[in-house]
């Protein structure tokens, strides 16, 4: 003779598959949005744009001077008031990347024609404001530029470079 107790267990075989799946289901979702979200999130490679970039030692910057620095896809002016500025080579029109002309002194851009200073502000053309700025700093005598984080700016400031 069996007891009522033996009849019915603790936990029922339907409420422990139930259960089961859940936690299995559960389990799925978290790895399918795992490898969602790995899938979407923007790849930054160490030293490239959208990070850190080490542009070079300060002493390369001569006074006076524009560089491009394509692996961050930004210029280093160092303007005539002494200042180190990271300008986006972006143009601020349309988007389109804008040389730096050695002859005219200037930021050329060649699809509208906008013009920019060594400060990256609007010269001529349909630009409707400076060329973006990204933070920079100085660390043990390396210019590093933060190429997350872009500023629009309506005009140029010199406070918005660093002083070497
Ligand atoms: S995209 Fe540069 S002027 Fe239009």
């Amino acid at each position: 003779m069996t007891s009522q107790s033996q009849k019915d267990p603790l936990v029922s075989r339907r409420g422990f598959l139930s259960v089961t799946w859940a936690v299995a289901l559960l389990a799925l979702f978290a790895q399918a949005g795992h490898a969602l979200f790995k899938f979407l999130r923007p790849r930054v490679e160490p030293g490239a744009f959208g990070g850190q970039v080490i542009a070079g030692r300060v002493a390369e910057f001569a006074a006076g001077s524009v560089n491009h620095v394509q692996k961050g896809r930004f210029y280093i002016s160092h303007t005539e008031d002494g200042g180190l500025l990271a300008l986006w080579h972006r143009c601020t029109h349309l988007g389109c990347t804008v040389p730096w002309n050695e002859e005219q002194g200037v930021f050329l851009c060649p699809c509208h024609s906008s013009a920019f200073s060594t400060t990256g502000e609007v010269l001529g053309g349909p630009a409707p404001r400076p060329m973006d700025l990204f933070p920079i700093k100085i660390v043990d005598e390396q210019v590093v530029v933060d190429t997350s984080t872009p500023i629009e700016r309506s005009k140029y400031d010199p406070g918005q470079g660093i002083k070497v």
